[in-house]
């Protein structure tokens, strides 16, 4: 068994050591809320955080996420009250398949974490994730109301 710190819990997981995070959150924990994408860190759709930093959970182990605070997008609203990213994205209706939404609603909210206000070129800078939808004007402007 492995314990892992998911959402605010602590959760026994029966999953080997080396096993892909992105692999155990969805298939052992059923948290599908993260996406399955390329599966090489590069499109981001599996964004987690992790210690509070964005995290792209294909590319790291269940054993690399031990002892550490694993956040999912399940996981992002607090009592019942969508985080303001999550707001901000209905509020501009961001996603078109949304697909890759949950993973980018989580780099984004690390990225407001750290830098309240970014400017365009930050958000650029820290939000890499791919839309193949291409709403990254909306992406944009939503980050920019979710900062206000
Ligand atoms: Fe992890 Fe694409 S699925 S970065």
């Amino acid at each position: 068994m492995t314990v892992l710190f998911v959402n605010g819990k602590t959760i026994e997981a029966d999953v080997e050591p080396d096993t892909p995070l992105l692999w155990a959150l969805r298939e052992n924990l059923g948290l599908t809320g993260t996406k399955y994408g390329c599966g090489v860190g590069q499109c981001g759709a599996c964004t987690v955080h992790i210690d509070g930093q964005p995290t792209r959970s294909c590319s790291v182990t269940v054993a690399d996420a031990v002892g550490k605070k694993i956040r999912t997008i399940e996981g992002l609203a607090e009592n019942g009250v969508l985080h303001r990213v999550q707001q901000a994205w209905i509020d501009f209706d961001v996603p078109q398949c949304g697909y890759c939404q949950s993973g980018m609603i989580m780099a984004v909210a690390a990225l407001l974490k750290e830098t309240p206000q970014p400017t365009d070129k930050e958000i650029d800078a820290a939000i890499t994730n791919i839309c193949r939808c291409g709403t990254f004007q909306q992406v944009r402007e939503a980050i920019h109301a979710a900062s206000k």
